[in-house]
């Protein structure tokens, strides 16, 4: 399982004050075309000036933050790279299948969380 966070408030710098935002306008290109994977709008991943910004991240499995996304022309980036996030178990998918957006744009990755041990 993968869930895809896209931010709905980014904004690149310079771009013309819109009614609807970068981020919430690839958000819902991002819903509407992916039947597969979880897509979870919020606001600010804290990536504000590589905007639009999204996580892909899963029980168990590493996060990837990934920047400079552009809602007309990364849609199938970021959903290709989520449907490989799932395949994986780790969360780690082969640095040969990631899309070349995601290649040079992520921002970071993070480890799975550990959670505390069962009390014995
Ligand atoms: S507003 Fe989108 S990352 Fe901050």
């Amino acid at each position: 399982m993968s869930t895809l966070f896209v931010c709905v408030t980014c904004r690149r710098e310079g771009d013309p004050p819109a009614e609807v935002r970068p981020g919430a306008r690839f958000y819902a290109a991002l819903k509407e075309r992916a039947t597969d994977i979880d897509v979870v709008p919020v606001e600010c991943l804290s990536n504000c000036t590589r905007s639009c910004s999204t996580a892909v991240t899963g029980p168990g499995k590493w996060t990837y933050v990934v920047g400079d996304l552009d809602p007309e022309r990364n849609v199938d980036d970021i959903l290709n790279f989520a449907r490989a996030h799932k395949a994986a178990p780790d969360g780690l998918p082969p640095w040969r299948e990631r899309p070349l957006h995601v290649r040079q744009h992520t921002i970071a990755r993070v480890p799975p969380m550990r959670l505390p041990e069962e009390p014995k």
